[in-house]
């Protein structure tokens, strides 16, 4: 009943009347101080003099911290502990956090901070690709190599070779909620710590370090976020740590928010990508080769850069079966924000050098550029449609002696259990070796579950794409000013976390006397609908309505060891770790009744609210009564772990998702050749949910997803100046898609068929996998462009109106 209704955001209400709590909405004792960081005024230096005299002075300010007043840990880094919370001796960014102030009110300490006399010796600071690779400063010893077949020959012996470049820029997150924190010290210096994080499991850790103390002594809560996207995955850890510390130092009460200057200024965002790609391909547009250079962008420290920099890798092939294939990816350390998750981790990056790939191949033989897609596709699982040039005579890392589970020892040899993926396996798993024949991706999974030829012929159809191409180059041909470009864009997304052991979740789940059920699990609420999801499973389970389900805040204290909610498994995981809880007490029930009506406890049913057996019929509350009154245990833990995952990294070998989510979208829009300007006129979406497990909320996924993909290629636009400040550090120069924004016309629908591996009622992830839909936005502004002339508008991201106009000239002049 209650699984795949499609029953609003639980709390839609509160969140438009004002109601919904959040971090900073906290209510706190008197005397509850405020922290501000101390934030550097250069990219790169030693720090020679900290003068703090004024700081200290200044008006309500109650102490002031530098890292020589921690008194453990001075680390918040998610990683390999590269990140200190206070600069020690040098400071890599500008924004990078000095000391910390603490006041009696937000605004004197945000006052007080301004007040430090910092003297740092200037260092030249690598920002750039061509700083960082002749400084060779970057993350790993070398770049990483995934490969498949012999790319570089296939291209040689193709009848046409091509090559480009696409730069693709960052991202600010924009969460509404900005990052916010607040710890409250507890008798006998345990901390209670309240976190706006994706991640409450790390924030646990990382305080707990920085004060000395166990994990059983710190408790982390979180109800909910104004929105994540991946920027709370790990850069929520400062404020939480300076928050903590400084309630040990002082004993109260101490909270911190950044306003959102500070917030742009002191945290990662998405990383900006230069990729530089060859290929060669036949007449049809078939790829025989390719080959990719990835050049990221980390900043100065690792956090999560190399799992980010894996996935652009893993989808550099997106929906294309390629035989071969090398790509190469570089992990610049820069001095800059230190990048960081986004929606999409890395995967929309890398599947954007594959889509210009495309589009480029297309415009270079006159092609409609869905006809290459299509005869690229990987193989439905009849294997029909498989494109695909010849397999390669020779293959080097096909061979078995290549494929090993083993964990390699070496750099990347870091182990964080809380990290969100920077190592190998670490459990003695078999990578699987696909039979031969089958059809796999450059790192040798197979892809069983392909279905974008239906999907994209649905889409054809529904959107009347072949109709509209037409009606576009009929308006092209007479229109001399405003210039109209149409393109269909397909999105194949892996979903797992590709650190293995993070593909686990646990749920607590009591059942009370009145047969009111409450629910925990380790997933966290940022607007995503998980927990109204979660507790659509659990309802379904007790056959009640969905009501009788209180969702409740995420708590350490409830469920440890959490994985960050992320890689949008978050209802996938948490979805079974509470169905498991629910059947376990439900089964219990089961058998008190089943006993009472001398009925088999598996023949007991829970629906609409009652307990049948045989001919009884008790109502849910009930028979929850009964099974207490029989001393009947009605609460349990429920726990999972994904099953078929493994991978290794290293080789770039295995399987390191269990299954893949697709979509495809049709974007139309027009620009003015005048001035650059440009509007998305109408989208049209098919996206695959598998079984939703609540159609409202994954169609606005979808909608989200798409808007903020195509809001990242289009106006979105970081700049950074030559020292290394970025100047779009605010709403009045960084523009975010508004309602405005949004296409006139919209026509989302979910391709509903179930997931064929054993998920939550066969439902699909579907956080992540929509926003790279947007691609489809870019795409039809390079094709309007290319209407223009001759030349190919090789358009960089986010195309702005300013980059529009530049490739229109170009594209005229026939370069
Ligand atoms: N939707 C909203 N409204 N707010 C968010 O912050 N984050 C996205 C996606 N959708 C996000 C969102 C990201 S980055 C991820 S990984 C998934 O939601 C996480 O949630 P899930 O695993 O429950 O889908
Ligand atoms: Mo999402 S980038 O995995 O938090």
């Amino acid at each position: 009943m209650s699984v795949t209704k499609p029953l609003p955001h639980d709390s839609a209400e509160l969140h438009v009347t004002g109601q919904a709590r959040y971090v900073d909405d906290l209510e706190a004792p008197a005397g509850s101080l405020h922290l501000a960081f101390g934030l550097s005024d250069v990219a790169r230096g030693e720090i020679v003099a900290m003068d703090l005299t004024a700081v200290r002075a200044a008006p309500g300010v109650v102490a002031v911290l530098t890292a020589a007043d921690l008194p453990f840990a001075n680390d918040v880094s998610p990683s390999i502990h590269d990140e200190p919370l206070l600069a020690e001796d040098e400071v890599f960014y500008l924004g990078q956090p000095l000391f910390l102030v603490v006041a009696r009110s937000h605004l004197a300490a945000r006052k007080a901070a301004r007040l430090g006399r910092i003297e740092i010796t200037e260092l030249p600071a690598i920002l750039t690709v061509e700083q960082a690779l002749a400084a060779d400063s970057r993350f790993e010893d070398g770049p990483r190599i995934y490969e498949k077949g012999d790319a570089a020959a296939a291209i040689e012996g193709a009848a046409h070779v091509l090559e480009g470049r696409i730069e693709i820029g960052g991202q600010e997150h924009f969460y509404l909620e900005g990052q916010a924190a607040m710890a409250v010290p507890q008798e006998a210096g345990g901390m209670v710590v309240h976190s706006s994080t994706q991640h409450p499991t790390e924030i646990q850790h990382k305080v707990a370090e920085a004060i000395g103390l166990p994990m059983h002594d710190v408790r982390v809560e979180m109800r909910r976020m104004g929105g994540g996207f991946g920027g709370k995955e790990s850069q929520g850890n400062a404020l939480a740590v300076a928050c903590a510390v400084a309630a040990r130092a002082t004993g109260r009460v101490c909270r911190m928010r950044y306003d959102r200057d500070d917030d742009m200024v002191v945290t990662g965002k998405r990383h900006d990508f230069r990729i530089d790609y060859r290929v060669g391909f036949d007449d049809a547009g078939r790829i025989a080769g390719v080959d990719f250079r990835h050049y990221t962008r980390c900043g100065w420290a690792q956090d999560l850069s190399l799992p980010v920099a894996d996935r652009a890798m893993l989808h550099a092939d997106n929906a294309y079966l390629l035989e071969n294939c090398r790509i190469e990816s570089h992990r610049l350390k820069t001095n800059m924000q230190s990048a960081t998750a986004f929606r999409g981790f890395g995967g929309p990056q890398g599947m954007l050098g594959m889509e210009r790939v495309v589009d480029h191949v297309a415009h270079a033989l006159r092609k409609d550029p869905l006809e290459v897609r299509r005869v690229n596709y990987y193989a439905d699982a009849a294997g029909v449609g498989g494109g695909g040039g010849p397999a390669p005579h020779r293959s080097s890392t096909d061979s078995p002696r290549d494929i090993s589970g083993k964990r390699k020892p070496g750099a990347d040899d870091h182990l964080d259990l809380t990290s969100r993926g920077a190592t190998g396996p670490v459990e003695d798993e078999v990578v699987p070796v696909p039979p031969p024949g089958a059809q796999t991706t450059p790192y040798g999974m197979e892809v069983e579950d392909f279905i974008l030829h239906e999907m994209t012929d649905a889409l054809v159809a529904s959107s009347d794409y072949v109709a509209r191409r037409a009606a576009v180059a009929e308006w092209n041909a007479a229109q001399p000013i405003l210039k109209r470009g149409i393109a269909i864009s397909p999105v194949k997304f892996g979903i797992s976390f590709t650190l293995t052991h993070l593909n686990q979740a646990g749920a607590l789940v009591h059942v009370y006397q009145d047969g009111s059920v409450s629910m925990n699990h380790g997933g966290t609420e940022m607007g995503q609908g998980l927990n109204r999801k979660v507790q659509q499973v659990a309802a379904r389970v007790f056959g009640v309505e969905s009501d009788v389900v209180r969702i409740t805040a995420t708590d350490t204290g409830k469920v440890p060891n959490t994985s960050a909610t992320a890689a949008s498994s978050g209802s996938d995981l948490n979805g079974m770790a509470v169905q498991a809880a629910c059947e376990t007490i439900r089964d219990r029930i089961a058998e008190v009744v089943g006993q009472l009506h001398q009925v088999k406890a598996a023949e007991v049913v829970f629906a609409e609210g009652e307990v049948r057996a045989g001919d009884a019929v008790l109502r849910f509350a009930d028979a929850v009564k009964l099974a207490y009154e029989n001393r009947v245990s009605l609460s349990s833990t429920g726990y999972y772990r994904t099953p078929k995952v493994a991978w290794d990294r290293i080789a770039g070998r295995g399987r390191p998702f269990f299954y893949f989510a697709y979509g495809a979208a049709v974007t139309e829009v027009v620009i003015d050749t005048l001035t650059g300007e440009y509007r998305i006129l109408r989208a049209d979406i098919l996206h695959d949910a598998g079984a939703s497990l609540n159609p409202a909320i994954d169609i606005g996924q979808v909608e989200g997803g798409y808007v903020q993909g195509a809001g990242w290629l289009t106006t979105e636009e970081l700049v950074w100046d030559d020292t290394g400040r970025l100047r779009t550090h605010a709403p009045s120069t960084y523009k975010i898609p508004a309602c405005g924004d949004r296409p006139d016309v919209f026509n989302v629908a979910l391709w509903d068929s179930p997931n064929r591996e054993e998920t939550v009622h066969r439902s699909k992830a579907v956080g992540e996998p929509p926003f790279m839909l947007g691609i489809s936005a870019f795409l039809a502004l390079s094709d309007a462009v290319a209407a223009c002339g001759p030349g190919y508008p090789a358009l960089d991201a986010p195309a702005t109106p300013e980059r529009v106009l530049k490739a229109v000239t170009r594209v005229r002049d026939g370069r």
